[in-house]
């Protein structure tokens, strides 16, 4: 088990990737805290999880909370060892279709959380002398996208602020990396599936988009999602991993997950 004895906090964990990765972190030995702003959700991913899992209800948008259960993990178990910042939120439009209040939700979903997060964790793994961040960004933050300002310019900042802190931390033992994942099948893209008409009409932009054809499946992000918060990623630090069955390759098109 490559995660044996190691404590790791998820947010967002009670559904789609998140959930797909707190099961694969507790499989891999890991006890892992699942957090979710949906308490009953995060509650059904830690009974997946097994034994080693327990639950807390978390919304990123609150500081505090953030800082609360950092320092309750911290006094419960003497450690932290891994924190994955999943949370993320998508408000479509571009410059006259998106407000000003949209616009700070989602840096304040995307970017401050996972900020105040980062932050909160340091001082415990610089004691450590060890520790992995891993920041969820998007393939969307790789590449420009028509109509998506407030989703592109955070994902983007993910990426940026991952970089930024994994070169300031990295003479700690402490690795920072950032995850962009393309087009999978969560509940995410509920909103977007709609704007398209429907789910045919989104399963024909995956296949369009996407050079291998397909969506990717939660569980295939959850093994990138492992080997970058586990010591096979042991001397990677400031990447953003891009899994997105080639959609980069062609350089992003129309519209982003
Ligand atoms: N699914 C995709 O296609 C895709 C692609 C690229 C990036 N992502 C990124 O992955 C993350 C989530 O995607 P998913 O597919 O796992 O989504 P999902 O819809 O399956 O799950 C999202 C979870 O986030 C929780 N959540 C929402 N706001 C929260 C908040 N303020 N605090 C805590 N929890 C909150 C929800 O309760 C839900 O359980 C986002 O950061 C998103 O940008 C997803």
């Amino acid at each position: 088990m490559i995660l044996a004895e190691r404590i790791a906090i998820i947010t967002a964990a009670g559904s789609g990737i998140g959930r797909a990765a707190a099961i694969a972190m507790a499989r891999e030995g890991a006890t892992v805290i699942v957090t979710d702003r949906n308490g009953e959700a995060a509650a059904e991913t830690a009974a997946l999880a097994g034994a080693r899992a327990i639950a807390r209800p978390l919304d990123v948008a609150d500081e505090g909370a953030i800082t609360a259960l950092v320092a309750e993990t911290h006094e419960t178990y003497g450690r932290i060892d891994i924190l994955h910042n999943h949370a993320g939120i998508q408000i479509a439009g571009g410059l006259e279709e998106i407000d000003g209040a949209g616009l700070d939700r989602s840096w304040a979903v995307n970017v401050h959380a996972q900020f105040a997060a980062c932050r909160a964790v340091m001082p415990i793994m610089r004691a450590q002398g060890k520790g992995a961040i891993l920041n969820t960004a998007s393939n969307a933050g790789v590449f420009l996208d028509k109509g998506m300002l407030a989703y592109i310019t955070t994902k983007s900042a993910v990426i940026t602020m991952t970089k930024q802190i994994a070169l300031d931390y990295a003479r700690f033992g402490i690795r920072v990396n950032a995850l962009c994942p393309g087009w999978v099948d969560t509940p995410f893209n509920d909103p977007y599936t709609k704007q398209l008409g429907g789910r045919d009409a989104l399963e024909n932009v995956v296949s369009g988009m996407v050079p291998m054809g397909r969506f990717g499946k939660q569980e295939e992000i959850a093994e990138a999602i492992l080997f970058l918060v586990s010591d096979r990623s042991s001397y990677i630090t400031g990447h953003a991993l891009v899994v997105d069955g080639g959609e980069c390759l062609a350089g992003g098109a129309n519209s982003a997950p």
